[in-house]
């Protein structure tokens, strides 16, 4: 089974916290600092307590830059709009399994089968046994460490310790999937997130009120990809040689 995990620690730039009157180019400002993605908070007011922006405002703003896109769904009926996130060229799509768990295996075979990586999402008090019986169609498993809905609130180390390992140890033993935390990322919580071997840290607020974006990347990448090296299997011995 081939690994789809990246060397170091990526930083996917999350534009919810961001001037929105100035989407194209705050989303350049985030290419530009170094950003390895821009991740795209979809939210409908149903599954979670907040309305952001759809399928045409990514399509419209996907062209102003090269990163890939990442598009997290928290709406209800995923399965129903996946196909339209597709055609407006995110490059990942992951949705939570919270919200229509029915139809969730064929949304992922969907958008494998358009040449995109699929993820499922849990929330803070969904146990990651719930992604068990999707094991065989996630390239991407995300960790939410806030309760879906808003960018800016307080990083939740208990979920992350519970999870993070876990999702390493037990349910993604080979490596085949991406680990992504997403709430609360910033270079405090870096060290956390990084030692429970996460691909990929979701940082908004953190990244969009720095005085200098591309510091904060630099700050956030290296304390994580510090901790991620220092945790791996086989580092121990490899130091201590
Ligand atoms: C929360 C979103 C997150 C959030 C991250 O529902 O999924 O992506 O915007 O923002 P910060 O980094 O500020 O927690
Ligand atoms: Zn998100």
């Amino acid at each position: 089974m081939t690994s789809r995990r990246p060397s170091g620690v990526l930083i996917a730039a999350s534009i919810l916290d961001s001037d929105l009157a100035a989407l194209g180019d705050e989303i350049r400002r985030a290419q530009d600092a170094g950003a390895d993605r821009i991740h795209l908070d979809v939210m409908d007011g149903h599954f979670v307590p907040n309305i952001t922006f759809g399928w045409k405002t990514i399509e419209a703003v996907r062209r102003v830059a090269t990163i890939p896109f990442d598009a997290h769904l928290m709406i209800s009926e995923p399965g129903r709009w996946a196909d339209k996130f597709i055609d407006a060229g995110c490059d990942s799509i992951t949705f939570h399994v919270e919200a229509d768990p029915e139809h969730a295996r064929d949304a992922l075979v969907r958008i494998r089968e358009a040449g995109r990586s699929a993820g499922l999402s849990v929330k803070p008090g969904t146990p990651l046994a719930a992604l068990e019986a999707y094991r065989d169609l996630l390239d991407i498993i995300l960790v939410m460490t806030v309760e879906p809905g808003f960018g800016g609130q307080a990083f939740m180390a208990d979920v992350a310790d519970a999870k993070l390992a876990a999702a390493r140890g037990w349910l993604d033993p080979e490596g085949a999937c991406e680990v992504q935390v997403d709430g609360g990322g910033r270079a405090e919580t870096a060290d956390v997130i990084g030692r429970g071997g996460t691909d990929v840290i979701v940082a908004g607020s953190a990244l969009y009120r720095a005085a200098d974006m591309a510091a904060e990347v630099e700050r956030i990448r290296s304390i994580a990809g510090a901790a991620r090296a220092a945790s791996a299997p086989g580092s121990a011995s490899l130091s201590a040689s």
